[in-house]
């Protein structure tokens, strides 16, 4: 009796050892999504959350593959889903895969944020075994790839980079950048001058913020001293946001209206003064 309860005993162990080196093969051992721990989402606006993932055992087909987002404490809860039946109505018409899974690109765009959308948010992927409708399938979840979004109710306001003082007469050019999570729908900056030159510009700064800059260049007058400079942001939305400053611009000193009289009358005195003083000298 001891040695067969030896041989359930060791049945049973290698039972157990062979269905964890099964489990963890299929599983996480190859399977890797990085998702960024967490974003900045502006109300009514867009948030763009980056992600990736990986699949060590050979390349696959995008038709196999489903991309799946999920509330952290309700994995039924879908925030995406292929199928538009399983999403959680209050995120219906709100969500979209704007990365390609066949790139292993699993990027996730909310529109119309609302204040209660702060997650956390998990990406699941789903391996789809045959094509044919077949509910067999191997799943996999990235429960430690979540993400956080983090609510602004208030767009940031823009910063201002500018030189100190502005030269009558000479280009000016002041910048004005805002950092947003809405690459899909970038935030417009407006300025309220007219300028002979405006240069946009967006730039991607990591984990999923980006910023937008625009360049204005001006020739300033003597009548802009003084005159206030404000460049507006506004997001995807409708929020806006904007800074102001106050251009100070140099004069430059124009001594014209010395100079030139004063030309023109020592040059009269020498043309008519030396001949007075010669014929003066020639009749003395
Ligand atoms: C994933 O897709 C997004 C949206 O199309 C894109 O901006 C991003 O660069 C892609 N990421 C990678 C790593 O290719």
């Amino acid at each position: 009796i001891p040695s067969r309860n030896m041989d359930n005993e060791t049945k049973f162990m290698i039972t157990c050892m062979l269905f964890t080196a099964i489990c963890s093969s299929a599983s996480s051992a190859e399977w890797k999504a990085t998702v960024v721990k967490s974003i900045d989402a502006l109300v009514t606006s867009c948030v763009v959350v980056p992600c990736s993932f990986s699949h060590t055992g050979g390349n696959l087909p995008t038709s196999r593959l489903r991309g799946i987002w999920h509330e952290k404490d309700d994995k039924k809860s879908n925030i995406y889903h292929e199928d538009y039946t399983l999403i959680e109505n209050n995120f219906k018409d709100r969500t979209q895969l704007v990365g390609r899974l066949g790139q292993n690109n699993c990027t996730l765009e909310i529109t119309g944020v609302k204040d209660h959308d702060n997650g956390p948010f998990c990406f699941r992927v789903e391996l789809v075994r045959t094509e044919n409708n077949d509910p067999t399938k191997d799943m996999f979840s990235f429960v430690d790839n979540c993400v956080e979004l983090k609510m602004l109710p208030e767009p940031a306001e823009p910063t201002v980079i500018k030189p100190m003082t502005a030269t009558q007469g000479e280009p000016y050019t002041v910048t004005c950048s805002v950092i947003h999570t809405c690459p899909t729908h970038v935030p417009k900056l407006t300025w309220n001058l007219d300028s002979t030159k405006v240069i946009v510009h967006h730039k991607d700064i990591k984990q999923g913020n980006w910023e937008t800059q625009s360049s204005l260049t001006v020739i300033p007058e003597e009548k802009d001293d003084n005159r206030e400079i404000t460049c507006t942001a506004e997001f995807n939305g409708g929020l806006k946001s904007s800074e102001t400053f106050t251009l100070h611009v140099k004069h430059i000193e124009n001594y014209n209206h010395i100079i030139i009289p004063a030309v023109v009358g020592i040059g009269t005195a020498l043309l008519f003064g030396i001949p007075c003083i010669l014929m003066a000298k020639k009749y003395k």
